[in-house]
């Protein structure tokens, strides 16, 4: 029998075939430099000298190659002259811990700074002891450490009528991850005594902060004595001023805007205040009119951060990653599938790592790409076993009159050239 006759691959298909899978491999990135490669062979200018003294900055920044890994806002969004959003470059980070230097922030009001020596807690209503706690009072509680995702009810709410936003910074970057260590709130609330407040089951905490917002919103105590956070430090630093410094709640798996900052009271009651946060603003309309109450919890959900339209593909066919995040408010992420043909068919995504409660998880698919365009979708599952769901799907319960909470399955069209866009298949 000739070669050529057997089953199997011929020797010369193999070849050719693992020459393809090379073409995206570690080997073929070193096909592209010179032979010889004077940045192996040559002694370079930064081998022949001393490096600088440790840096001149007590407080370190990245490396200046970096520099485009920044927040970035969309200037239409907010028209006033101070902006008052700005969104994480997920598209260009990795892991999962968004460090505070890049993390989005949402202020109502603007930003305030506000010194320890000036910061009190007070805690008052249907309590035994009205109390107020200074910063150090607050540090003599026990403490933990607890990883959250904070996401705004907002994020990705000017897709609702139509691939709006060409970047996953700007369509899912107002969301941060990061290590909160503080004093449960169920502590905090312990020693102010709650037996003056009866029946716990229905009672209620209003928490408000001392910028001119007040962003006061009302959260019910069954989730005040569960897992909140009176949280003062952040990734193991002080909260950046624009986070809260120096104190701000962590409300886990909740919508950013329960996460008041510079926290000034909370005040345990019969019953929510229906303050503006959570009435006018916080609220979304269906099609018929009405509108859903009290959505607290941040339904499951994913992207794709890489390739996207900031992070376009800028190799050639071969091995390619592909990464995104997905999280959840109910739990933890079981199952990230992800689509190159807008839906039609799934691989399961690899999770970098144990998912974590209420966290941001890390996602990769390892693959090979044929140089064809892809529409990349991710869709996440949940432990609770809750599927993301499509835009078609969300519009028919929701109606398009919505803004927040919209946990869609994301699409960006991936063409030959490596570029990406943001669109929306039916
Ligand atoms: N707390 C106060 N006191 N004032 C605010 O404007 N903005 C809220 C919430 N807590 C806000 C606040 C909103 S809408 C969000 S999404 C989160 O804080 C954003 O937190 P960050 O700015 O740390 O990202
Ligand atoms: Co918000």
């Amino acid at each position: 029998m000739s070669e050529e006759n057997r089953t199997g691959p011929s020797r010369r298909q193999f070849l050719t075939s693992a020459a393809a899978l090379g073409a995206g491999s570690v080997a073929a990135g070193m096909a592209r430099a010179q032979t010889p490669d004077p940045l192996i062979t040559e002694i370079q200018p930064w081998a022949q000298q001393f490096g600088d003294g440790v840096d001149a900055t007590p407080y370190g920044l990245p490396i200046r190659f970096e520099d485009d890994v920044i927040r970035r806002n969309v200037p239409w969004l907010t028209a006033d002259v101070t902006s008052s959003i700005n969104f994480t470059p997920i598209h260009a980070l990795d892991g999962t811990i968004t460090p505070q230097g890049c993390a989005f922030e949402r202020h109502h009001s603007g930003a305030i700074e506000l010194a320890k020596p000036d910061y009190r807690l007070m805690v008052n209503g249907l309590v035994d002891r009205e109390l107020i706690f200074t910063y150090e009072d607050l540090e003599r509680f026990p403490r933990e450490n607890h990883v959250y995702f904070c996401e705004c009810a907002a994020n990705t709410g000017m897709e609702w009528a139509g691939a709006q936003l060409n970047g996953a910074q700007f369509t899912h970057g107002m969301i941060h991850n990061m290590e909160y260590s503080g004093v449960p709130l169920r502590t905090i609330l312990q020693e102010a005594g709650l037996s003056a407040a009866g029946d716990l089951k229905d009672k209620w905490i209003y928490v408000e902060g001392a910028d001119a917002s007040s962003n006061g919103r009302s959260i019910p105590m069954e989730k005040a004595l569960d897992d909140v956070l009176v949280a003062f430090k952040a990734n193991g630093e002080a909260l950046r001023k624009e986070h809260g410094y120096p104190v701000r709640l962590v409300v886990p798996g909740w919508e950013g805007n329960m996460w008041v900052k510079w926290l000034r009271r909370i005040e345990v009651s019969d019953g929510p205040v229906e303050s503006r946060e959570e009435t006018s603003k916080y609220t979304d309309t269906l099609a018929d009119g009405t509108a859903r109450k009290w959505t607290w919890v941040m339904d499951a959900k994913s992207v794709v951060t890489s390739p996207s339209p900031q992070s376009p593909i800028t190799h050639g066919p071969g091995a390619l990653v592909i990464t995104g995040l997905a999280w959840s408010g109910h739990g933890r992420i079981a199952r990230v599938d992800v689509s190159k043909d807008g839906g039609m068919t799934w691989e399961t995504a690899r999770l970098a790592g144990e998912p974590g409660n209420r966290a941001l998880t890390r996602f990769y698919l390892d693959t090979e790409w044929n140089g064809e365009e892809m529409f990349l979708q991710s869709r996440a599952m949940d432990e609770t076993g809750y599927v993301q769901p499509t835009k078609t799907q969300l519009r028919e319960v929701r109606g398009l009159n919505s803004v927040y909470h919209n946990n869609c399955i994301q699409t960006w069209w991936v063409k030959p050239s490596g570029e990406a866009e943001n669109v929306e298949v039916s």
